[in-house]
């Protein structure tokens, strides 16, 4: 009797004589990723749709080259994990020169620590007893790991907690430098400072500061404007508690689009850009300092879809919509292949393309997008296929996916 596995690899090689485009399970996938490296064993056309990929020949380009940018400025690197939720992904930008990671949440951090991510920084304060408690588990894995702090109540149960556990929290004081999180900078953050000065279990890392409303300005002088106004006040705040003899050795900022203006303020040490990695329709229209479109960085991440109707002549509907991309952009998804193939969101399940005379499509075709805002669209995939050539090269679980916790 033939074994269950001779059965499915003589079932695979059928699928694969009989039928180019059959495309696989998600099942079927698994069981080729048991037997060990997928090499040569998969091609992007198997995948089924809609389904994530990363172009490695461009996501490895723009590893290298922000790397290569920001180890030149004399500054670390600590890249957003947010954007990807991905270990592999974090842990290949650390062998590529990075110090760490960056992580949203305690939940997302946890995922990162659990597929051998070393450290991590937490961007948003650690509130309540449940993620204090995780922290400590965290911390007692990873003791590198550093906790943002704002508010002075929170510093008092971090050291509380870490007293109890015998353990020693590093903290690093979030400053409010744009429209979200932090404490504001200046005397209110040198107080703080003060408070974590005088807290036995807690060891000032330093700042961050991140400034989401500088990183998407459009147009390169204004982008390079507002970044530097939001992060005057965090140099500074830098200067006066070292004024004040505290040590803080870290000031983590930066983002995709200010990294070529934040390496060049003194006082940032280290920079957490995310969407650098990817790219994305957002990203690309911020402009750069030769043009209006923002080319520091290439597009590495797709969206493959399937036309699965054609109800006219003019119209064709493919198998990605709302749950496929992210929605919170007012600009759809853009066609890889050029932007004159118009997108529009068609519910849940599909997108619709209008067809002009120049661009026909069949059903069966696989079409691919640029997704609009990477974060968000990546969270709604469980893997990733890594492609090069055609071919994928590896899948990646995206471990943190829902873990905004
Ligand atoms: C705290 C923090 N740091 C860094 C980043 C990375 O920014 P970007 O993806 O624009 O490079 C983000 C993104 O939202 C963020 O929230």
């Amino acid at each position: 009797m033939m074994s269950r596995r001779a059965l499915f690899t003589s079932g695979l090689a059928a699928a694969s004589l009989h039928a180019a485009r059959r495309t696989y399970t998600w099942a079927e996938i698994d069981r080729i990723l048991a037997r060990g490296d997928v090499k040569g064993k998969l091609s992007k056309d198997d995948l089924p749709t809609p389904a994530l990929i990363l172009e490695l020949d461009a996501f490895e380009a723009n590893v290298k080259k922000m790397a290569e940018y920001v180890k030149s400025r004399g500054r670390a690197l600590r890249p957003h994990a947010k954007t990807h939720k991905c270990p592999e992904i974090a842990n290949y930008l650390i062998r590529a020169g990075a110090s760490g990671a960056c992580a949203a949440k305690i939940s997302e951090a946890e995922a990162l620590a659990a597929g051998g991510v070393t450290g991590l920084l937490i961007t948003t304060a650690t509130i309540g007893k449940n993620k204090i408690e995780r922290a400590v588990a965290l911390t007692r894995k990873r003791p590198e790991t550093i906790l943002s702090v704002d508010n002075a109540q929170n510093v008092r149960d971090l050291n509380e907690a870490a007293g109890a556990a015998k353990v020693k929290f590093n903290v690093a004081i979030d400053l409010h430098v744009g429209n979200r999180t932090g404490i504001l900078p200046l005397a209110p953050a040198v107080s703080l400072g003060e408070v974590i000065q005088g807290m036995p279990n807690l060891k000032l890392a330093g700042l961050q500061a991140y400034a989401g409303h500088a990183s998407h300005t459009i147009g390169f002088e204004n982008r390079r404007r507002v970044s530097q106004e939001a992060m005057a006040p965090a140099v500074e705040t830098r200067r006066m508690l070292e004024q004040k003899g505290i040590a803080s050795p870290l000031l983590s900022a930066g983002s995709t689009g200010t990294y070529n203006i934040d390496t060049a303020i003194d006082g940032i040490t280290e920079l957490q850009p995310g969407s650098f990695i990817f790219m994305d329709v957002d990203y690309n229209r911020i402009g750069g300092q030769s043009g209006d479109v923002y080319g520091d960085f290439q597009n590495s991440l797709f969206v493959v879809t399937t036309v699965v109707s054609k109800p006219k002549d003019e119209m064709a509907i493919v198998d990605g919509g709302l749950k496929a991309f992210s929605t919170d952009k007012p600009f759809p998804p853009q066609w890889r292949s050029g932007s004159d193939l118009p997108y529009a969101f068609a519910g849940d399940e599909h997108g619709r393309l209008t067809l002009n005379e120049g661009k026909r499509v069949s059903v069966g075709d696989r079409l691919e997008f640029i997704i609009p805002h990477c974060d968000p669209s990546v969270n709604l995939y469980d893997r990733l296929y890594a492609v090069r050539g055609g071919h994928v090269e590896a899948v990646w679980r995206i471990a943190a996916r829902g873990m905004s916790q």
